[in-house]
């Protein structure tokens, strides 16, 4: 059976709402198949009856457990966050992943970093052996941003600023830009995370290191648990 890429998203998206228990403080990350977890954990709220605290990673993530009244509280609000499961642009081998596709990145590394346990839910699509086919979401403040972009164009980084679809210029939920560094392969992900840590004017980077140890990944026979 033939099954598109939003139904492999579907299928993980569900699947990964068994993780959950009753009483969980619970990251929601962001993004179409982060979509599918949260209408499957909003029904199972309802028809178990589950107390469950929702820390969101977007605005649109915030909306869509709103509308399903999902009890959401700011990630300052809690203790530690049991779990977030959250989606992810590119995950090699060894389990390190780009996130940011969705623009949410800063918000999706601070809920990260504060859960004991993080969960990613991909379709096939997203696994590779080594990062950097995905390009890498930098999130930057706007004041010196060109400033960077050409620090990055003489690294040889091949950056371009996000655009929105009607061709402006992508602010995040935070007000900054993204500019997308296009490296095609990443030798040293640890390396470049650090470099880019310590840019002035770098707010977050995409590369999410050393933060998951579960992904659940959509094939078409079905999703499948994959632990490092
Ligand atoms: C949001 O900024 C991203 O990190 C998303 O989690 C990522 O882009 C995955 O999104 P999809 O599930 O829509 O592919």
């Amino acid at each position: 059976k033939m099954m598109s890429q939003d139904e492999l998203k579907k299928i993980v998206g569900e699947k990964a709402v068994d993780w959950i228990k009753d009483g969980m403080t619970v990251g929601l990350g962001t993004g179409s198949t982060v979509k599918y977890m949260v209408e499957a954990l909003a029904k199972r709220i309802q028809s178990e009856h589950l107390n469950i605290t929702g820390v969101v990673t977007s605005d649109a993530t915030a909306k869509q457990a709103r509308a399903l009244n999902i009890p959401l509280k700011s990630v300052d609000d809690v203790d530690m966050i049991d779990l977030t499961i959250d989606g992810a642009d590119e995950i090699s081998s060894d389990f390190q992943g780009i996130k940011g596709g969705g623009a949410a990145l800063l918000f999706e590394k601070i809920v990260a970093s504060n859960s004991r346990k993080n969960l990613w839910i991909v379709d096939q699509s997203k696994m590779s052996e080594k990062l950097g086919k995905f390009p890498l979401p930098v999130e930057v403040i706007p004041y010196g941003s060109k400033k960077l972009f050409s620090k990055f164009s003489k690294k040889g980084y091949a950056p371009t600023f996000r655009h929105d679809d009607t061709g402006q210029l992508k602010y995040t939920d935070s007000n900054n830009l993204i500019i997308d560094l296009h490296l095609k392969e990443i030798t040293h992900p640890h390396d470049l995370a650090a470099y880019l840590a310590e840019q002035v004017g770098v707010v977050e980077h995409g590369l999410f290191l050393d933060l998951v140890n579960t992904v659940i990944v959509g094939y078409p026979d079905g999703p499948k648990v994959l632990e490092a």
